[in-house]
């Protein structure tokens, strides 16, 4: 069983993670660390990884809460924050928990989940504890930024299971290695809504040496009227949901993303 959408089960996913040019490059964070900044501060952000938008936020003068559940991905968070300017250091803080069930006393103007970490929450217990969790750490006039996938129909239904396929361009890194990246949809479980996938790094050391690394984890979708009634269900109103990060409505081609800005709606 994978723990943390595997993140937390391998080292090499932390070490490759910043590395991978589709990561690396991901269009989404002039959009987060515009709320961020909209929002005046503290940030929650949950699933935070190797700080691929935390420190950007924080170097934005955005004080802000890291959680994770991967030793890997906060160890490699920690030593890039070790680079960076006491103080863009002195406004992160980063917690190793788990984003279903947290205690951090205190609140938060604005919650986010970049590069969908609620997505490896497979059940609908776990997406709830997580929301609700997130609900009580919110200001009274506290958002949440939802960022998941819309999940294509036709790659729903395709007949790949089991096919490898290229995942992202060849990359180097600084020490010398090359990798490749595929990857496969191992099984398709519809009844639950979770595509089982691997994504297999080739690494060719610089002695020539070649090593096949897998990152094996269940990945839940959610449609996006159900992922708008869970966030009702949770305590929040919805204000946007955006298509993209430059903040377009849904559009009919895929890929598409759902970008949900939501309020905290006071419970009665
Ligand atoms: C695709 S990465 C996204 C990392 C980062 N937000 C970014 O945008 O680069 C997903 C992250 O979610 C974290 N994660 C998965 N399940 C978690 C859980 N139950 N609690 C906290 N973090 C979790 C993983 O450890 C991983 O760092």
């Amino acid at each position: 069983m994978s723990k943390a959408g595997g993140y937390a089960d391998h080292a090499f996913v932390a070490d490759l993670y910043n590395q991978f040019p589709p990561y690396r490059d991901r269009a989404d964070i002039q959009f987060f660390v515009g709320a961020a900044k909209e929002s005046g501060g503290p940030v929650l952000e949950l699933g935070c990884g190797t700080g691929r938008v935390l420190i950007p936020t924080a170097r934005a003068g955005v004080e802000v809460v890291g959680l994770d559940l991967s030793h890997h991905m906060l160890h490699v968070c920690r030593a890039r924050l070790g680079d960076e300017p006491e103080n863009v250091q002195s406004r992160v803080q980063i917690v190793e928990a788990d984003m279903r069930r947290f205690e951090l006393g205190r609140a938060f103007r604005l919650a986010t989940t970049p590069f969908r970490p609620f997505q490896h929450l497979t059940t609908v217990e776990d997406q709830m504890s997580c929301l609700t969790c997130i609900h009580r750490h919110l200001m009274d006039d506290g958002r949440l930024i939802l960022d998941i996938f819309d999940p294509s129909l036709e790659h729903l239904v395709a007949d790949n299971v089991g096919q490898e396929v290229e995942a992202g361009p060849e990359f180097a890194t600084p020490d010398g290695r090359r990798v490749v990246r595929r990857s496969r949809t191992v099984r398709r479980d519809r009844l639950n809504q979770i595509n089982h996938v691997e994504l297999i790094y080739t690494v060719t050391h610089p002695d020539g040496r070649e090593e096949r690394l897998v990152h094996a984890f269940p990945m839940r979708y959610l449609f996006p009227f159900e992922a708008e009634h869970l966030l009702a269900r949770c305590g929040f109103e919805g204000e946007h949901l955006y298509g993209d990060f430059d903040k377009s409505p849904r559009r009919a081609e895929y890929p598409r993303e759902l970008i949900f800005v939501a309020r905290k709606a006071v419970l009665a």
